[in-house]
């Protein structure tokens, strides 16, 4: 039996009874509201849990056609695809995989809509709806920002043949609580009512992190309901990173200790490939018994293998000196986190493993050489 102790690291662990409770306010909001929730396959995509997840939500959105055939084959229910622009071999295979699928700006519409609708397919027509809510990274993470590549803008719609469009589709928020969501819902609404009387439905996109603490869910449902009366449409979510928040962690193990003027330790995990937003957003994960620089009386600076100096994922202190391998767990490490993986400088890929609702520790992935090497066409 696999504990915590002999758990091989570095090893991204999802907590299954965590996940359940997040996806437990997903139903609430699809009962309660009435909407449709989709599963962002972008942020957080284990097929191996997905027979769990399919009972909780509609279906999966897709970023292209990888996400959309991993999607239709291992989740099931509804698949939706947006993507910025598609390849006309890309748009091809979607339109068979996907019932749904989105176009970026009313030219691609023209330029590819008739294909998508002879294939059988919902269109959706992504909007810029002018609407800044992102809470990290400022421009980096606002679909928003000033010269964004995403979604149709507000003076050209009403070039748009809205009658091939079935879903008014904005995305605009990044980790928001209920006052983005909401504040996104009334903006629409308050902006783009012409358009929406010709659709089915709106999808509000994701970055909705309905289970962050503070987030008002019973505010979110009530927001959801007025629009659906407002509008008579359905209404569609697509959250990826709301839906896993805090249900699993990264496990690492110290490798060696270093002093350049000041205590160095280096880890079998890194942020360069493991945890690639620490340095993209930037952000700090918290270690679990870990406190800030100086907090404890042993403060240590934490770097992965690879030669990226700024491979640093951050400075802690402990109650004891580290020693190689002591175990260090990385808190909130499922979105956006192992689907962004990578192997520079042949670093393993960090292993994939669940802790059942029973407390057993499950291994979904056995990552070896045989993986850095097919990557590299060899
Ligand atoms: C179009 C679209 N939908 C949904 C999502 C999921 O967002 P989140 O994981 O922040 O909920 C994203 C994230 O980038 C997105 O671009």
């Amino acid at each position: 039996m696999i504990t915590d102790a002999t758990l091989p690291t570095p090893t991204f662990v999802l907590d299954m009874a965590r996940l359940r409770g997040n996806l437990e306010t997903a139903k609430r909001v699809r009962e309660e509201a009435g909407c449709k929730i989709l599963l962002a396959t972008k942020a957080f995509a284990m097929p191996a849990v997905f027979p769990m997840m399919r009972d909780y939500l509609d279906g999966t959105t897709a970023s292209g056609e990888y996400e959309a055939i991993m999607g239709a084959e291992t989740f099931g229910k509804e698949v939706h695809v947006y993507s910025p622009a598609y390849t006309q071999s890309e748009l091809n295979a979607v339109t068979k995989i996907a019932q749904h699928v989105y176009f970026n700006s009313a030219q691609q519409l023209e330029q590819w809509g008739h294909s998508a609708i002879d294939a059988g397919c919902e269109i959706g027509l992504r909007v810029n709806p002018g609407y800044s809510n992102a809470t990290l990274g400022g421009d980096l993470y606002d679909p928003c920002a000033p010269s964004s590549r995403f979604g149709e803008i507000a003076s050209k719609l009403d070039q748009v043949d809205w009658s091939k469009v079935d879903i008014f589709h904005v995305h605009a928020l990044c980790e928001s609580l209920h006052e983005g969501s909401i504040g996104l819902i009334n903006h629409v609404a308050q902006h783009f009512a012409p358009y929406l009387k010709q659709v089915k439905a709106v999808n509000f996109g994701g970055g909705h992190f309905l289970n962050k603490p503070g987030y008002d869910v019973d505010a979110l449902i009530v927001a959801i309901k007025a629009f659906k009366t407002q509008f008579d449409v359905e209404v569609i979510l697509e959250p990826g990173g709301g839906l896993v928040v805090n249900t699993g962690e990264l496990h690492a193990s110290v490798i060696a200790l270093h002093w350049n003027d000041k205590d160095l330790a280096i880890i079998d995990a890194s942020a360069s490939t493991h945890m690639p937003d620490v340095l993209e957003v930037p952000y700090r994960p918290d270690i679990i018994g870990a406190g800030e620089a100086n907090e404890k009386a042993h403060t240590y600076t934490l770097g992965g293998k690879t030669c990226m100096t700024g491979d640093v994922i951050g400075t802690y202190s402990f109650d004891k000196p580290l020693t190689p391998a002591d175990r260090l767990i990385f808190t909130d490490q499922m979105h956006y986190s192992f689907v962004k993986t990578n192997t520079f400088n042949g670093s393993p890929l960090a292993n994939l493993a669940i802790r059942h609702e029973d407390g057993q520790i499950e291994m979904v992935s056995n990552f070896g050489y045989e993986d850095f090497r097919v990557r590299l066409g060899a």
